[in-house]
């Protein structure tokens, strides 16, 4: 029964059950975008690498039902989720402290499309946040599909303890157009704006080394002055990184010196250690209820230090 007397129905009991999984997890980060193609899903797998690389325990939920690539850019396509019980499922582990839950790994036929309707969508998604053993996590990176639409409204209404949202935009006006509605979608659904991270910020031309601004340089950034939103920092278009995303290769552990993985190592600096961010918001208050006075000044977030 629950405290009010009604018996609770078993959407309440779910609920319950992802609170109690999501209180085991630090840091619950969603990681989205307006447009589509523009990064998500590679800046996704290389931060889960590289906080690994930090030693920090980190688990990715792909929430892109219908396009699921995270299994195969981690190189993990062929893992199977575990569920000796029949009820728990057991993610995938492709390396030591990295756990991977994906519908990926419950289709057989990768040709086979996907086609659901957003209720079922939102009922898989839930599935995932209460049925799946996680463990004790420093982060949980949900990758999602483009838009503001049924993925992201059930992850930010399923977690209510979610720490926050990472916005992936290309600088181009087009993109930026469609990233300052997740800007808007965060702040209406009280979400904190960790940051915005522009990729695909120019192409350093392998032979002569000159800065190409294929989609242009900048114009994220310049979204955050705008809207006063933290900008986590750029990160360039570089083959190398196409190709190890494409071959499921861990493009952070690769020896040779890349701009992208500097850019990317920087930006998960930021979020890992909470330094100040460029528009200088202090990112230290992720993981715990507290915004710093410098933050909640500039923030015009929803979260619970802001509404006192
Ligand atoms: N900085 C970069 N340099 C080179 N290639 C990149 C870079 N970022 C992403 N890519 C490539 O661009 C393509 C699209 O990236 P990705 O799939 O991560 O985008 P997405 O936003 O997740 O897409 P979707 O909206 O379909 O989920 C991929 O082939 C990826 O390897
Ligand atoms: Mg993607």
């Amino acid at each position: 029964m629950a405290q009010d007397g009604n018996v609770k129905d078993e959407y309440d009991l779910q609920t319950e059950k992802i609170q109690e999984r999501m209180d085991r997890i630090s840091r619950k980060i969603l990681i989205m975008s307006g447009k589509g193609g523009v990064g998500k899903t590679t800046i996704t797998v290389n931060l889960a690498n590289a906080l690994v690389d930090m030693g920090c325990t980190v688990g990715i939920l792909d929430t892109d039902i219908t396009g699921p690539n995270v299994a195969k850019m981690l190189g993990c396509e062929d893992g199977v989720l575990g569920s000796p019980d029949g009820t728990t499922l057991y993610p995938v582990e492709p390396r030591k402290n990295l756990k991977v839950v994906s519908l990926a790994f419950a289709i057989q036929d990768p040709d086979a499309p996907i086609i659901w309707r957003g209720s079922l969508k939102n009922t898989a998604i839930r599935q995932f946040l209460a049925d799946v053993e996680w463990g004790e996590l420093d982060y949980l990176l949900i990758d999602s599909p483009p838009g503001t639409g049924d993925e992201q409204l059930t992850v930010c209404q399923s977690i209510h303890s979610l720490t926050g949202t990472i916005i992936v935009t290309t600088p181009q006006p087009v993109a930026v157009l469609d990233a300052r509605r997740s800007v808007g979608f965060s702040r209406k659904l009280g979400c904190a704006i960790i940051g915005v991270i522009e990729n695909m910020s120019g192409l350093v031309c392998p032979d002569c080394g000159k800065e190409i601004p294929v989609f242009g340089i900048g114009g994220g950034q310049k979204m955050c002055q705008d809207m006063h939103v933290p900008f986590l920092g750029r990160v360039p278009m570089e083959i190398d990184l196409r190709e190890a995303e494409d071959s499921g290769v861990d493009f952070m552990a690769s020896g040779a010196s890349h701009p992208s993985r500097e850019a990317l190592m920087e930006i998960c600096r930021k979020i890992n250690f909470g330094t100040a961010c460029s528009t200088g918001r202090d990112t230290s208050f992720l993981g715990t209820p507290q915004c710093s006075p410098s933050a909640c000044a500039s923030c015009t977030s929803n979260c619970p230090s802001r509404r006192k």
